[in-house]
């Protein structure tokens, strides 16, 4: 970020700016103590925002990323820990959906805000495509089929682990193991080089997961596609482009079951260094 406005009225010189930096851009030796960005080191930015976010006089602007005020953090509206945790141990794999599809506007809220996921060196190069009826998730599931079939022939050890010559069979008798019956599916892509972009995308679905249970609506991760993913056809059934790969593929829904208990799970593993 070349341009770092800074309102010197505003500017208290906690030196708050400069410390949340992650690149260490910014130092506090501008006359007076004020922040400056090192010489040179501007095209360097991120663009994480924190400098501005942190600021508590809002003292500083990074204009070029937003022009409007960001919004402020309203404290009291946070869930309490409690809260949040609760909502992560009742996530569970939705696999029974109801026939109707999401509305696109609440798919769309949903992956809204997937934007606020973490992704290595800021990168935000994840996107998504999302199959918005049960024929555009059949054709997806169609082509995992095709794979599958060709695993059973080719690749036996691992067409044997993960029962794929059951699945094709069921598919073929008309039951789909592959996405469930679900009527939406979203698959995330990201850049086949970078920083850390398959990990970007798996951090972007599982906000996706918990985004949905948050409103009441089903997800499951869908690791055939996944296992599939490099095959033409489930590439062109999901339309994905030339140059990005697929890093994770959820079923959405609304689900046609609720749970109602928080099954165990095996205890926590920690080697306290
Ligand atoms: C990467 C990944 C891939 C998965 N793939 C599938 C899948 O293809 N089909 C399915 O029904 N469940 C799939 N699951 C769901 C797991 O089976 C499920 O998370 C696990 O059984 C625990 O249940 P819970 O999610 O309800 O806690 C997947 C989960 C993950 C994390």
């Amino acid at each position: 970020m070349e341009h770092v406005e800074l309102n010197v009225e505003l500017c208290n010189r906690d030196g708050l700016c400069a410390a949340v930096c992650p690149l260490g851009l910014l130092h506090m030796e501008g006359e007076g103590g004020l922040p400056l960005v090192r010489e040179g080191m501007g095209a360097h930015c991120i663009g994480c925002g924190h400098c501005e976010a942190v600021c508590p006089t809002g003292a500083l602007r990074l204009a070029e990323m937003a022009a409007d005020p960001w919004p402020e953090i309203d404290r009291a509206a946070l869930p309490s820990a409690e809260a949040v945790e609760l909502l992560m141990r009742s996530r569970r794999s939705v696999r029974a959906f109801r026939e109707t599809p999401l509305e696109r506007a609440e798919l769309a809220g949903l992956l809204e805000v997937t934007r606020w996921a973490p992704t290595g060196h800021n990168a935000q190069a994840v996107e998504w495509c999302v199959a918005p009826d049960r024929a555009a998730v059949e054709r997806v599931a169609g082509a995992v089929v095709e794979w599958m079939a060709w695993a059973c022939e080719e690749r036996r050890d691992l067409a044997r682990t993960l029962f794929l010559p059951g699945t094709v069979r069921a598919w073929r008798r008309g039951k789909d193991i592959v996405t469930r019956f679900a009527p939406n599916l979203a698959v995330c892509h990201v850049p086949d080089a970078g920083v850390t972009p398959e990990a970007d995308g798996i951090v972007a679905a599982s906000w996706l997961e918990l985004a949905a249970h948050a409103r009441g609506l089903g997800a499951c991760w869908c690791g055939y596609v996944m296992l599939a993913r490099e095959h033409p056809a489930v590439r062109a059934a999901l339309a994905i482009p030339e140059g990005r790969v697929m890093a994770a593929a959820m079923m959405l829904g609304r689900p046609r079951v609720r749970y109602r208990r928080i099954p165990p799970r095996k205890p926590l593993s920690v080697a306290w260094l």
